[in-house]
């Protein structure tokens, strides 16, 4: 049976104007959650920020503080971003070759542990840690940029592990990160998450308070 939950969305600010961080997550503020991804330049192409611009976010809004490490070898700043402000931490399956050591440590620092994997990465990947996990985090892009295209077999693979999540028993939140869109957030929600991202749906075009308007009215009545 699919355990029902009410949906959040999570701008990412990887998509917001850093020289005005702190409105840009004031124009955020009735969304759920702040997604905050970080980049190394090697587990992905691309570089973002680190543990500065968190703290900032972070003395900036109460928002929840949704962390996903793009970057090798997680373990090496968990505390670190921990103290930045972190109140989740999500890391990527193939960034570690103890991922369940990882998880084990963010736990031990009082925030909830997320697990995330790339389009390419055998779900199964995940599943040794699925019950430790306070967070499943289905990439439906290839990280390291914002805006691109939703790859469309992501669905299956959020219904696959939701239905994993359910055969277990576990309340751990399912999110999607990558190319959510008004178009097509209700088939995400559908197919089992309850957690989107959005970066540049919420902050590329005409504001972010418009962006989440359109997100919501696009979610009315999905996952009820
Ligand atoms: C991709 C990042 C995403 C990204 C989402 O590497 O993890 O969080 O910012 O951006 P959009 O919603 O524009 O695909
Ligand atoms: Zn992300």
């Amino acid at each position: 049976m699919t355990t029902v939950k009410p949906v959040k969305l999570a701008p990412s600010l990887l998509s917001c104007d850093f020289t005005r961080l702190g409105e840009e997550l004031r124009a955020i503020s009735t969304a759920d959650w702040a997604h905050v991804d970080v980049m190394d330049g090697q587990f992905v192409p691309n570089i973002s920020f680190g543990m500065p611009i968190l703290a900032a976010a972070r003395r900036a809004s109460e928002l929840y503080m949704d962390v996903h490490l793009m970057i090798e070898q997680p373990e090496r700043y968990l505390k670190d971003f921990a103290q930045a402000g972190a109140d989740g931490l999500t890391v990527q399956v193939e960034s570690t070759r103890h991922i369940h050591r990882a998880v084990q440590q963010i736990k031990e620092l009082g925030k909830r542990a997320g697990v995330t994997l790339n389009p390419g990465t055998p779900l199964e990947a995940i599943r040794p840690v699925l019950a430790d996990v306070d967070l499943v985090l289905v990439m439906s892009v290839n990280p390291g940029f914002g805006g691109q295209k939703f790859i469309p077999g992501s669905l299956e693979r959020i219904r696959t592990v939701r239905r994993w999540l359910d055969e277990i028993g576990s309340g751990a939140d399912l999110e999607v990160d990558g190319g959510v869109t008004p178009e097509n957030a209700r088939s995400v929600v559908e197919a089992g998450a309850n957690v989107l991202v959005a970066g540049s749906a919420v902050y590329g075009q005409d504001g972010a308070g418009a962006g989440l308007k359109r997100l919501r009215d696009a979610l009315a009545g999905a996952g009820e």
